[in-house]
């Protein structure tokens, strides 16, 4: 089994997609399907929303590691919600031994500042917070610690899943030396890119792509797979979410081989019962297109997703919305499609 990365690390899986799609949810599912493995998973959002902790409805998430699901074998998510702001004050106290300074500098604004006017430094001190708990090993001493290369003991997770920003932004986030490029041409915030961009160019990362069978979402997926694939990013699942079930594109592929026929429907209706106006007829003939019209876009963009070459897996809309139950039943149902992690 190939569990860590090829380089020994621990897997990064960054989860992005249209803004909506169910980003959050999947990351989620995807932390729990490691959990149900046994794995101790790290889950991490970036973009100070709190939505992992809504998903999985528990305490709002800090900037410190937290225990927020157990898996049946002793497998563990553990969540954070990374924010710019305290990881230049840790950023700082590490290579500028600023000490309390650097709280004093975040009371008085000039952290929010910096992390305001340079977004390129924001994302390279977000990406530094991911490299230190891929890279954190059970000999470290924790956050914002030593750095764990030479210091033996075993990765502190298995792996980490980031629940990343929509695939808008999520290239420039990704980009960490590029945005630096004026910045920063040397130094510690260069070396820390640097090492960043390292990590994800590496067989540790994938990315992993949600989106739903809607026109807009599949070509942002697409656009993605293939920008973020030629940049040297290893793209790892498209997870179609939300799909409608089977039965109901049964039912429609059962209406599209009748070809539906206003006087035969008004006469089939009236043998049980049912009386019909013309207008009634033509409403009913009209969402039956309607149906159809949806089914053949759905499978043409199931073609496009296909045509990407990269795994596809599909999970259901529950009807009863998103709780840490159903990311268990989505868990379920990602490792029985077999994905890859
Ligand atoms: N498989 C699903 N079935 C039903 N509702 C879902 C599913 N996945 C996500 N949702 C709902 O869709 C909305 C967006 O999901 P979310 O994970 O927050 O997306 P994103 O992080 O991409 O903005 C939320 O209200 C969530 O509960
Ligand atoms: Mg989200």
């Amino acid at each position: 089994m190939t569990w860590h990365g090829t380089d020994g690390h621990p897997r990064l899986h960054i989860v992005t997609g249209k803004g909506g799609t169910g980003k959050t949810t999947v990351a989620a599912a995807l932390a729990a399907t490691l959990a149900a493995r046994g794995r101790r998973v790290l889950l991490v959002e970036t973009e100070e929303r709190q939505g992992i902790s809504q998903v999985l409805d528990v305490a709002p998430l800090g900037t410190e590691e937290t225990e927020v699901a157990t898996g049946p074998d002793g497998g563990e998510v553990w969540a954070l919600s990374i924010e710019a702001g305290t990881a230049l004050v840790e950023y700082l106290r590490l290579f500028y031994r600023l000490g309390r300074a650097g709280d004093l500098l975040h009371r008085m604004g000039a952290i929010e500042f910096a992390t305001t006017i340079a977004p390129g430094v924001r994302d390279v001190l977000i990406g530094g917070r991911i490299y230190d708990s891929v890279r954190r090993t059970t000999a470290d001493r924790g956050a914002g610690g030593r750095r764990g290369r030479d210091s033996g003991g075993r990765p502190a997770y298995d792996a980490v899943v980031l629940d990343a920003p929509p695939t808008g932004r999520v290239g420039n986030f990704l980009d960490v030396t590029g945005q630096l490029a004026d910045l920063a041409r040397v130094g510690p915030i260069r070396n820390q890119a640097d090492a960043v961009r390292g990590m994800l160019h590496s067989a540790t990362t994938v990315v992993h792509v949600v989106t739903l069978l809607e026109q807009l979402p599949v070509q942002e997926t697409l656009d993605a797979v293939h920008g973020l694939g030629a940049d040297g990013l290893r793209i790892g699942a498209i997870i179609v979410n939300q799909a409608r079930d089977a039965s109901a594109r049964e039912q429609v592929d059962r209406v599209a081989a009748a070809e539906v026929d206003p006087e035969h429907l008004a006469s089939q209706l009236a043998t049980v019962g049912i009386r019909t106006t013309p207008t009634m007829v033509d409403g009913l003939v009209q969402t039956a297109h309607e149906a159809i019209q949806r089914r053949d876009l759905e499978v043409s963009l199931e073609g496009a997703i296909a045509d990407a070459g990269r795994p596809v897996l599909t999970l259901p809309h529950l009807p009863q919305g998103v709780g840490p139950d159903a990311v268990w039943r989505l868990a379920a149902e990602l490792a029985r499609q077999g994905v890859a992690l």
